[in-house]
């Protein structure tokens, strides 16, 4: 990936507010989705385990649910043992059709799913599904439409945002359609701050990585060595805060503009937020969802959620 003018001015207009941050979709150079691939590895990162784990359980009842010819819509590229799982079970599939903004990844993806399962119609769409998109139209017509979004990655979208984006999937699942989506949990602090803080320091790597990212690809000249990776749990706002916090008082630059930290300011790299069974119930319903079944591991670490157009 190589910058474009609309992601430089997003990356300037973020260091040059009261808070300092930067999108968490800048963690995702080749470097970083490796160096995720890892974090959902790890002993401390509860949430892929979990989640597939809830997944597995739950198969025959998911399915179900979603019944014969639905057409499976995730967001995002999805190459994830969980997409594999739900392609592995899910009868009689319409299509299924992943959204992604990164192109190139979408069809690697694309391409390596319709190699494993080529009795399914593959209609990769490339867009930013924060905004509507045209779906495609599968041989097949589907009975419904199932937005899938795995990972809790709504998680990462302040409030706002994340009814925004499940009106999206509200109307891309349309008249017959639902919303299958993970959903991290509130619960202990402590489990929570671990799996951001993990032993090995592959999260912190994460974290870092972003700002070689924007040295390689848009014209930065962070020193990565004067930052320090940090993540902690905001209980009054249940949402993980992750930072760079600057080890010194120092200038950097993207391009031609530069900007001051003080020793101890922090860049925001991203949210993770985690919710109540209820205050997630909340949010669905605001958009025109109702929760219709809601699978959780026995610890109520994790939830999968299935909502249906209200
Ligand atoms: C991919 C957004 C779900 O919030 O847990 C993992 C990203 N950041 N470790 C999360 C992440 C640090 C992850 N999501």
């Amino acid at each position: 990936m190589t910058a474009n003018a609309a992601e430089l001015r997003e990356i300037v207009d973020g260091l040059s507010g009261e808070v300092k941050k930067i999108s968490p979709k800048y963690f995702y150079d080749q470097r970083g989705s490796q160096l995720f691939d890892e974090i959902t590895r790890l002993p401390e990162y509860y949430l892929t385990a979990t989640e597939l784990g809830i997944m597995r359980d739950n198969m025959d009842e998911i399915c179900a649910l979603v019944g014969e010819r639905a057409s499976l819509i995730e967001f995002g590229s999805g190459s994830s043992l969980k997409t594999r799982l739900l392609l592995d079970h899910l009868p009689a599939l319409a299509a299924y059709v992943p959204v992604d903004i990164s192109g190139d990844y979408l069809h690697a993806c694309a391409a390596q799913i319709r190699d494993e399962y080529p009795h399914v119609d593959v209609l990769p769409v490339v867009a930013d599904f924060t905004q509507h998109f045209q779906l495609p139209s599968p041989a097949i017509t589907p009975v419904r439409n199932i937005a899938y979004f795995p990972g809790s990655t709504i998680g990462n979208f302040e409030h706002d945002a994340a009814l925004e984006l499940l009106r999206v999937m509200h109307h891309e699942a349309g008249e017959n359609g639902a919303l299958l989506i993970g959903v991290d949990l509130q619960k202990d602090p402590k489990l929570i701050e671990r799996a951001y803080n993990d032993s090995a320091g592959v999260t912190a790597e994460f974290n870092l990585n972003m700002l070689q990212h924007l040295n390689r690809d848009y014209g930065a000249n962070f020193d990565v060595t004067e930052f320090a990776h940090s993540a902690n749990y905001d209980q009054d706002n249940g949402r993980v805060v992750i930072e760079l916090v600057s080890q010194v008082e120092q200038t950097f630059a993207i391009g031609n503009t530069e900007f001051n930290l003080a020793n101890g300011e922090a860049i925001l790299t991203e949210y993770s937020h985690k919710y109540t069974i209820e205050g997630f119930a909340d949010m669905v319903e605001q958009v025109g969802f109702s929760v219709a079944k809601i699978w959780t591991d026995t610890q109520c670490m994790f939830s999968v959620q299935y909502c249906v157009r209200a």
